[in-house]
C-alpha cells in the first residue's frame, strides 16, 4: 500500500491526574484520570506507509522536518506495541513527520498530541474502520495509549475520561472514552493560559515518576482519592458547581506534585515561580471572586484555568502579575474542547 495521511490532534490538560500504572498489563492506569482537550495547542503529524523494502520494517522520523533518529527507539517500541491491532505494519516502512505549533523548547510535552496524531494516521492507514466513527476513535485512543498514557485522551473534543470506573458507564483501561453529558454553561467554555516557568528538560520523567508509585507510602490512598475526585467531577461538571470544580482541580494538581515529594526517592518539579504564581492566583480570586484557578502537569509549568467570558479581565491580570514569574516573559494560551482533525 502507498498511504499518505494527515492528522492535527490536540493536546490536552487532566483535570483528575493519572500518576501511576498498575501492575500485569501495558501501560494500564492506576485509577481513572479525565481532561480538557486543548484545542490551540496542537501537533499535525503525516504518516507516509509504503511497502517495505527489507525485511524488516523501516522507519523514519522528523520533527519539523528535521530527521530525529533519536526519537526512533520509543516510536519503534510504540509501533511494536500496536502491531497486534494494526497487523499491516509488518509489512510496511513508515515515514513520519510531525510538529507542534507550539514552540519546543517551551517546556510542552508533546507526546499526548504527537501520538494522538499518529495513532488517528495509522488507524486510518488500515482501512478497516470508518473515519471518525466510535470504533475509529476507540481503535485510535487505545493505540494512542501504547505511545503515552495521557495521549489516549487526546482524540475527543469532549472532556476524556481514561481508565475503568463505576463512575462512568463504559469507561476502560484500555482506551478513552468521550463524556457526553451535558455540561453546564459556567464550565463548558474555559481556557487554559500555560505560564513557561521551566522551559527545559525535566529532572525526573513522566515514566520515571509513574515507576515510583509501585513502591510508594501512599499510593493506594491516592488512588481512592483520585477515584472520588473523578466521581464527584463529572457530577460538578454537569451541575455547575464553579467554587467546587476550583477546589477538586487545584487539590488534584497539589495532590500529583505531593505524591512526587513524598516518593523514594523524593524530587520536585515546582519551582519558585511556579508558587508565586499559585498566590497570586489564590490573591486574584479572592480579590475578584472570578473564576479562575490553577492545574499542573508533571513540571514547573502553571495552566491557569478560566471561564472564557472573563478572558480580558483575567489577560490583563496576566500580563500584570503573572507575566514576570515566566521565563522570557512566555506564555501559551488556548481554548478548550477541540478535537482532532483530518487534514
Ligand atoms: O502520559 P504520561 O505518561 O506522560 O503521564 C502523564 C501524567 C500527567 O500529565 C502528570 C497527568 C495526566 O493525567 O495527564
Amino acid at each position: 500500500m502507498n498511504k499518505s495521511i494527515t492528522y492535527s490532534c490536540p493536546s490536552n490538560i487532566a483535570l483528575v491526574k493519572y500518576w501511576g500504572k498498575k501492575e500485569g498489563g501495558v501501560q494500564l492506569p492506576a485509577n481513572a484520570s479525565i481532561s480538557w482537550s486543548l484545542s490551540d495547542l496542537r501537533a499535525t503529524t503525516t504518516v507516509q506507509v509504503s511497502p517495505k523494502k527489507a525485511a524488516s520494517p523501516q522507519l523514519a522520523f522528523l520533527l519539523d522536518g528535521i530527521p530525529k533518529p533519536s526519537f526512533e527507539p520509543k516510536i519503534n517500541n510504540f509501533l511494536k506495541r500496536i502491531e497486534p491491532v494494526l497487523p499491516f505494519l509488518g509489512e510496511v516502512d513508515l515515514h513520519i513527520s510531525s510538529m507542534n505549533n507550539f514552540p519546543h523548547g517551551a517546556g510542552i510535552a508533546s507526546s499526548a498530541a504527537g501520538f494522538g496524531a499518529m495513532a488517528m494516521a495509522l488507524v486510518e492507514a488500515e482501512g478497516q474502520l470508518e473515519i471518525g466513527s466510535a470504533a475509529f476513535l476507540q481503535k485510535a485512543s487505545f493505540c494512542a495509549r501504547l505511545g503515552s498514557g495521557s495521549a489516549s485522551r487526546s482524540v475527543y473534543g469532549e472532556p476524556a475520561i481514561w481508565g475503568l470506573t463505576q463512575s462512568y458507564n463504559g469507561s476502560s483501561d484500555e482506551y478513552a472514552v468521550p463524556f457526553t453529558a451535558d455540561i453546564h454553561s459556567d464550565l463548558s467554555n474555559w481556557m487554559d493560559a500555560v505560564m513557561i516557568v521551566d522551559a527545559g528538560e525535566k529532572s525526573v520523567s513522566s515514566t520515571e515518576g509513574h515507576a515510583l508509585l509501585s513502591e510508594h507510602a501512599y499510593a493506594e490512598s491516592r488512588f481512592d482519592q483520585a477515584q472520588k475526585n473523578l466521581n464527584e467531577i463529572l457530577s460538578v461538571l454537569q451541575t455547575g458547581e464553579v467554587e467546587r470544580f476550583i477546589a477538586l482541580v487545584e487539590s488534584e494538581a497539589l495532590q500529583l506534585h505531593a505524591m512526587m515529594m513524598s516518593s523514594i526517592p523524593y524530587y520536585m518539579l515546582m519551582r519558585p515561580h511556579t508558587i508565586s504564581i499559585i498566590q497570586e492566583i489564590w490573591n486574584y480570586r479572592r480579590e475578584t471572586s472570578l473564576p479562575i484557578c490553577f492545574t499542573l502537569d508533571a513540571g514547573a509549568n502553571v495552566h491557569v484555568l478560566f471561564d472564557a467570558r472573563y478572558q480580558e479581565d483575567i489577560q490583563n491580570f496576566i500580563n500584570t502579575r503573572l507575566l514576570s514569574y515566566c521565563q522570557n516573559g512566555l506564555y501559551l494560551c488556548s481554548a478548550t474542547g477541540g478535537k482532532p482533525e483530518k487534514l
